[in-house]
């Protein structure tokens, strides 16, 4: 069905009828989408580096996720997890082998798969007769909007309004070695960090710190848990940010990318970090559907069809390139950050008027590019995974240009 409704109406609608969450959006209304660009009402195109903010890996409109989706949807879109469900099973396997973790819970967000970890790691602690309830994070991090994830997430302006917190997190200065070794004690349930921050803008931790997570956790038997929403399905040029870095974790959560927009996410755990949960301990109405798993299964074969994983490390290389020469301690652009297409522009302050929302606007305006503004200074790529040559030149000079004005 088409819709017949103006971007004006339905402004008028969302300013009435929604929670007040997302205040004003980009003026866009988005009906349909091809590959990397998003379409509007009006047949406009726009070429959408922020990919959904890193969920429609395989652009928009892809035939075999369409065509997978209206399949499965005729035979069964959902049934409970009382009974068993091939797809969800065979995707369990699929994601095992993928990321090198042992067993699997779905869900249906990110936020709910770290809220799945943190159970999981306090109930682990339990199960070994020892409980702990310490969970560590590290400042600027992003973990989700639930109670207890947006407590991990270490931005008090994303959590302070809900007080009462649930207690038992603290935060560890993003990247300090010396702060983590200090932290690091048996009391500590799990230590769970993004190897990449994404929504703090891009920021990558270094290699050193990633490997002394690691060891302390084994010596004093916290969990580390590695949130791979954001960084995850490839999108670094590694299947996960954890074969980027050569970490194995405890736990491991995916999702965003996982379902190609359907919503799925995904709690991975080692069998041994799998303890602690026992029948009654955690459950989702929706969680493994079969529409959702016959969806991230379609996604998974893309991946192996079109080289997804590795086209993401190639395309980075392409976009850096491209946009390495605008890179000066002057500026217009100071810093290239991240891998593959989760990549953060940082520019430098004095040359750019309006900071990075001006640069976004000016894109979305003059050349019809949809690009992620954080803070003052920073730009956000996270484009669908299938972008082309083509359009990362287009983008890459567009952003030049822009940054010059
Ligand atoms: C690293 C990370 N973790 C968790 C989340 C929360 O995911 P969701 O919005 O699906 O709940 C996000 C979302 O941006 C994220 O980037």
């Amino acid at each position: 069905m088409e819709s017949t409704y103006t971007l004006g109406d339905v402004q008028a609608l969302d300013a009435r009828r929604h929670l007040n969450t997302f205040g004003s959006r980009l003026p866009i209304l988005a009906v349909a989408g091809e590959g990397s660009c998003l379409i509007d009402e009006n047949g406009r195109r726009y070429l959408d580096l922020i990919g959904g903010i890193a969920v429609n890996v395989l652009g928009h409109g892809n035939a075999a996720l369409s065509a997978a989706l209206a399949d499965q949807a005729g035979r069964l879109i959902h049934c409970s997890n009382l009974v068993y469900n091939p797809w969800q099973t065979v995707l369990a396997e699929r994601l095992c082998e993928a990321t090198g973790m042992d067993r699997v819970f779905f869900a249906n967000s990110g936020a709910e798969a770290n809220e799945g970890a943190l159970k999981l790691a306090r109930g682990y602690h339990v199960e070994q007769g020892r409980p702990r309830a310490r969970v560590l994070s590290a400042t600027d991090s992003f973990h989700g909007r639930t109670l207890a994830t947006v407590t991990a997430t270490g931005q008090p302006k994303y959590n302070r309004k809900f007080a009462p917190l649930p207690p038992g997190f603290s935060y560890l200065p993003f990247g300090d070695e010396e702060a983590l070794t200090q932290a690091m004690d048996d009391d500590v349930a799990c230590l769970i960090l993004e190897l990449i921050q994404g929504e703090s803008g891009i920021h990558p931790l270094s290699r050193e710190y990633v490997a002394l997570a690691r060891r302390l956790c084994d010596k004093t038997g916290a969990l580390l848990v590695i949130d791979e929403i954001q960084s995850g399905m490839g999108r670094t040029g590694c299947f996960t940010a954890c074969q980027l870095y050569d970490v194995r974790p405890d736990i491991m959560t995916l999702a965003k990318g996982l379902g190609g927009g359907v919503p799925i996410g995904a709690l991975l755990a080692s069998e041994e970090a799998a303890r602690g949960f026992v029948p009654g301990d955690h459950g989702s109405t929706f969680g493994g559907n079969p529409l959702a798993c016959r969806a991230a299964l379609t996604v998974l074969d893309e991946y192996e069809r079109l080289g997804l994983t590795a086209r993401a490390g190639e395309a980075g290389k392409r976009f850096r390139a491209a946009l390495a020469p605008a890179v000066s301690d002057e500026g217009p652009l100071v810093e290239i950050r991240g891998a593959g297409l989760m990549l953060g522009l940082e520019l430098a302050t004095a040359t750019t008027a309006g900071g990075a929302a001006a640069v976004r606007n000016r894109l979305l305006a003059e050349d019809g590019i949809l690009i992620n503004s954080i803070g003052q200074t920073t730009l956000r790529l996270l484009p669908p995974l299938v972008i082309t040559d083509e359009e990362i030149d287009f983008a890459s000079r567009a952003i030049v240009e822009a940054l010059q004005k």
